[in-house]
């Protein structure tokens, strides 16, 4: 299993890439003289499927008010539904076909995860990209780990095209894809009523 280091600041590290021959990931590693790190390391779920404990990780970090804030998918009834939910989805991944889990884990624990969500009849070539980090751990750069390998993965299935579409005020978020290579397609005015309020959606793409 390859690792990465993770600098508390990263922009002190330089990096290398490697090949994970389990998950088939190019993985980006961190090398640091820094003394203060935490252990990264991205994981396919389908080929590293996830202990019970685990999806109660991601269903923390789904729940954490900080990222519910962005999300607008679908709303929870209450998380201990979610969690049932959220168990019978890991339990059947490995035979779903129209998406891919990566996750990230910080010394063996779960600090974020992407959905690589494969589209439609006409649209076996297109992918969207969901991904949500633990408020502790944001600006580390994890999303940016995570969707890069989503990137390859992606790559590596076939997709020609990835899309990303947030809340056009989510900064943090545009701001990850862009420094990817993500375009910015449009701004939907208006698409989204979340919590009484109205707001415009920003809808990106990559072509591979
Ligand atoms: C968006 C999110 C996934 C980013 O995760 P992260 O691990 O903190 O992302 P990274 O550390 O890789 O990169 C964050 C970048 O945003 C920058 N950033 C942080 N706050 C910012 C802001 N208000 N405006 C612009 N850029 C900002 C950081 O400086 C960093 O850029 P840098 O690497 O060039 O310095 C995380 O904030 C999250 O989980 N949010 C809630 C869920 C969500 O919004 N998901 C996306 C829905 S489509």
């Amino acid at each position: 299993m390859e690792r990465q280091e993770v600098s508390r600041d990263k922009h002190a590290a330089s990096k290398t890439q490697k090949v994970n021959p389990k998950t088939s990931l190019v993985l980006d590693t961190l090398e640091t003289s820094e003394e203060k790190t935490t252990r990264l390391e991205i994981l396919n779920a389908k080929q590293a499927p996830l202990t019970d404990m685990e999806v109660a990780s991601i269903v923390e970090i789904e729940c954490h008010p900080k990222v519910q804030k962005w999300l607008y998918d679908y709303a929870f009834s209450s998380s201990k539904k979610e969690l049932h939910d959220y168990q019978v989805f890991f339990k059947r991944l490995p035979k779903n076909r129209k998406v891919d889990i990566l996750v990230a884990k910080s010394d063996g624990k779960i600090i974020g995860f992407l959905a690589l969500w494969g589209l439609g009849v006409y649209m076996k070539h297109v992918a969207t990209i969901g991904v949500s980090v633990h408020p502790h751990y944001w600006g580390k750069g994890v999303a940016t780990r995570l969707i890069k390998s989503a990137i390859e993965l992606a790559r590596q299935k076939g997709i020609e095209r990835l899309e990303v579409e947030t809340l056009s005020e989510n900064n943090p978020m545009r701001h990850v894809i862009e420094k990817v290579g993500f375009e910015l397609e449009s701004i939907r005015e208006r698409r989204i009523k979340k919590d009484g309020l109205n707001h415009d959606e920003a809808v990106y793409f990559l072509l591979l």
